[in-house]
């Protein structure tokens, strides 16, 4: 079955089609930049710009920046702060005139590492985060997801974790790789002195460049590259979605 899946990030609003069964995107991917500030009803045109794109009439599954229960956002970190109180679900279903379903992006991600990338078949505990303009992170315990994690928001050195090691704070700040990776393996450490997982999975565009920076990368656990790079948001929404529509 083909579900429409959308990825809400700092910087673009990307949706594709995904076959849910097998993990492949049957479109090519369709992007947009996120509208400046990023408020609800801006981003909820852009979302609907993407499912009149693909003339989709089915259910939809978006992945958001932010704590999202059953629809309701919660936290609003690198969005504008009216999303907190917003029934995403309502909002999207309403400007695009499908049903969607919604979750957490690195939720979303995880979902589909576990499924069809480097997470797949991994029993215990894994740690999945997604570095991008903020962190976000997912824990899975044997393949189970408990949702809505916020680890980028612990605090290293008094700040939140994502304000000193995210790939967004890399770019802004000029970091080398090495620079940045000794700030991301002193997070990873403090995460795993609190969780012990026994599966490390980094995401996010930079885990295309896995070379550059994992040799600096000291934990207890095995820490892999997340497999599905940027399109894990967009599958991941759609498997969620999936399973939202057919309980
Ligand atoms: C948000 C998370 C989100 C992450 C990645 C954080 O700032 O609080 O909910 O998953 O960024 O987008």
């Amino acid at each position: 079955m083909d579900i429409l899946g959308i990825d809400f990030g700092g910087t673009g609003i990307k949706g594709a089609v995904v076959n849910v069964q097998t993990g492949e995107m049957t479109t090519v991917k369709h992007r947009l930049p996120t509208p400046l500030g990023a408020k609800p009803e801006d981003v909820a045109e852009v979302v609907a710009d993407i499912v009149h794109h693909f003339e989709w009439k089915g259910p939809v599954g978006c992945g958001v920046p932010g704590v999202v229960i059953e629809g309701m956002v919660y936290t609003a970190a690198n969005i504008d702060k009216s999303w907190i109180g917003t029934n995403a679900v309502q909002l999207f279903s309403n400007a695009a005139g499908c049903p969607f379903s919604v979750i957490n992006d690195a939720d979303a991600a995880g979902i589909a590492e576990m499924t069809f990338g480097a997470g797949r078949g991994k029993s215990g505990v894994v740690l999945l985060l997604t570095l991008g303009t903020g962190i976000g992170s997912a824990i899975f315990v044997e393949g189970k997801l408990f949702p809505n994690t916020e680890l980028g928001h612990l605090q290293i050195r008094g700040k939140d974790a994502e304000k000193r090691a995210s790939d967004a704070v890399r770019k802004n700040k000029g970091l080398d790789w090495q620079e940045w990776a000794m700030r991301l393996n002193e997070y990873l450490n403090t995460l795993e002195a609190l969780l012990y997982p026994d599966l490390i999975i980094l995401g996010g565009g930079v885990s295309k460049k896995a070379d550059y920076f994992f040799p600096y990368l000291k934990v207890r656990a095995k820490i892999v590259p997340a497999q599905m790079l940027n399109e894990a948001g967009i599958i991941g929404a759609a498997l969620y979605a999936y399973s939202q529509f057919h309980r």
